[in-house]
């Protein structure tokens, strides 16, 4: 299906739930939120999905929160992975119970996934997070032992935290065939009060490895401009939201937990889908009316910010 600047969407991105087991800084800094009950069963996320589907997206990615907390994650991955047209399952997960869950999910269908670390030093990780990186590690090396391929890192760059170590997680693509990719931090919810502070061009990255070589991307739509060093396995993805926007390609559109179809990250407009669905309405028509006014782009230069913390929307 086209918006009606011609961008074809073909991805959508699902958030689960809105619990996490850990409490990033600049996500979900209140460390005493109450678990919520998921709002979106199996079925009804199958159901978006199979419609999605219809209307030519091809590239399904669950998140969170943290998407692993769902007791039904690998149902419906299973689910997802039989519906005609979808030929990409991906998860984006914080890694505490990847090492659990990996088998499971790959034997489901889910075909990559892309697992969130800011840093590698355990003490800074339970500062940030509140979690154990040693799991994670786990977790990631699980995964690239399932087939889990190419496991790509998620690394959000903070002036104080983690850009003294933007070469240690370069260096990682040395060795293994991964991908670390850097992603600017964004300016929504709690995250607005840190940007003058933290956040740091994805530009450093460059600055920092200038033996770094930009190769093809993916697919045309990707956020993430690819680098490598010549003798490296892996690669080094750059995603800069702020320092250059990628709007003019973004081919996606994103499902809150709370069932809410959203056109653009950056923007607070939702749309009630998942009440849609429930009064039996045409999610179809729903879809094909909303879409096409996907915004053209998103306004954090006019300081347009979305007031949700990602963990509410899906990352
Ligand atoms: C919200 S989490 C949800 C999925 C999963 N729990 C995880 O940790 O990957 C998804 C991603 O969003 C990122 N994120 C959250 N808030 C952000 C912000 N303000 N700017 C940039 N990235 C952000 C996180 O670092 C994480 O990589």
């Amino acid at each position: 299906m086209r918006d009606l600047h011609g961008r074809v969407i073909n991805y959508l991105r699902i958030s689960l739930t809105e619990n996490c087991n850990l409490s990033c800084i600049y996500c979900r800094p209140d460390k005493c939120i109450e678990a919520k009950k998921d709002f979106m069963t199996k079925r009804e996320v199958v159901s978006i999905v199979e419609a999605m589907a219809e209307l030519g997206v091809k590239k399904v990615r669950f998140t969170g929160g943290e998407p692993l907390l769902r007791k039904d994650i690998t149902e419906i991955i299973s689910e997802v992975s039989k519906i005609d047209g979808i030929d990409d399952i991906a998860l984006t997960t914080n890694g505490i119970f990847l090492a659990e869950k990996a088998k499971e999910l790959k034997d489901a269908g889910l075909m990559r996934v892309n697992v969130s670390i800011d840093t590698l030093e355990k003490e800074k990780y339970r500062g940030l997070t509140g979690g154990n990186l040693d799991m994670v590690l786990e977790g990631i090396k699980r995964a690239e032992q399932e087939g889990l391929h190419p496991v790509k890192l998620n690394v959000v760059l903070m002036k104080s935290y983690n850009s003294e170590e933007i070469e240690n997680f370069v260096k990682i693509t040395v060795e293994k065939e991964m991908d670390v990719r850097f992603i600017e931090l964004m300016p929504m919810g709690s995250s607005v009060r840190w940007i003058e502070k933290e956040y740091l061009s994805s530009q450093e990255v460059l600055n920092r490895c200038p033996r770094l070589q930009i190769v093809e991307k993916d697919y045309a739509a990707s956020p993430s401009l690819l680098y490598k060093f010549p003798e490296g396995k892996g690669r080094v993805g750059i995603i800069n939201t702020i320092s250059n926007k990628f709007c003019d390609s973004c081919n996606r559109v994103r499902i809150t937990p709370s069932g809410k179809l959203k056109l653009c990250l950056h923007s607070n407009k939702e749309i009630d889908l998942l009440g849609a669905l429930r009064k039996d309405e045409d999610i179809l028509e729903l879809f094909r009316k909303n879409i096409p006014n996907k915004p053209e782009k998103h306004l954090l230069d006019k300081k347009h910010y979305n007031d949700k913390d990602m963990y509410k929307i899906g990352g």
